[in-house]
């Protein structure tokens, strides 16, 4: 059974970004799942220095060494990913060994604007380029103004999404179990 390692991020509860990560769960199919948690320190050289490697990061470093496949949801604040998301990338970067070489990623988003997060999406693929994941590249899951997108129980309104969000996580999935 693959291991899937969601990643939200946003941090509040009631984050569109969760609701996603939630169908692209169901969309990649029976897996372990597994959560990240973006909650981290800022990245602070001094701190590194004084206290090594935070516990939370080095847990973010192990979940994704262990995992077949990770999905980001990232939101878009003002047309890039959000600073956690960032933060959490440079911290991850400064532990021994890189944890993302070769790994299948996937990106989804949910936004407000009509774009549904195509900036920050575009921001974030660069940003994971230097650590060499085997990044999807499409169908790209952009869902628009995300308050406005899920039902009651959490589903895409939109069938437009809910298949392109079943193609990106089958090709996860197929990446995850590729020999
Ligand atoms: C600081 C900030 C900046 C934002 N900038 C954008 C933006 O550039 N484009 C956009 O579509 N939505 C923007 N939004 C709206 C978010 O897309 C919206 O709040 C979305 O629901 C956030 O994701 P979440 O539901 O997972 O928390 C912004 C929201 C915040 C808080």
């Amino acid at each position: 059974m693959p291991i899937l390692l969601g990643i939200p991020g946003a941090l509040r509860a009631g984050s569109t970004n969760r609701l996603l990560l939630a169908q692209a769960r169901l969309s990649f199919g029976e897996a372990r799942q597994d959560e990240a948690d973006l909650r981290l320190p800022l990245y602070d050289g001094d701190l590194e220095e004084a206290e090594g490697i935070p516990a939370g990061v080095q847990r973010l470093v192990d979940q994704i060494a262990a995992a077949d496949a990770v999905v980001i949801a990232c939101p878009e604040y003002n047309k890039a990913p959000p600073g956690v998301v960032k933060n959490a990338l440079d911290w991850v970067s400064r532990v021994k060994g890189n944890p993302w070489k070769d790994k299948p990623v996937a990106i989804v988003s949910a936004a407000g604007g009509r774009g549904g997060g195509d900036r920050s999406q575009f921001a974030l693929r660069l940003m994971l380029t230097p650590f060499r994941p085997r990044l999807l590249t499409g169908p790209e899951v952009l869902v628009a103004d995300s308050s406005n997108a899920f039902d009651e129980a959490g589903r895409l309104k939109d069938a437009r999404y809910q298949k392109a969000l079943d193609d990106l996580m089958g090709q996860l999935r197929q990446e995850a179990e590729r020999p």
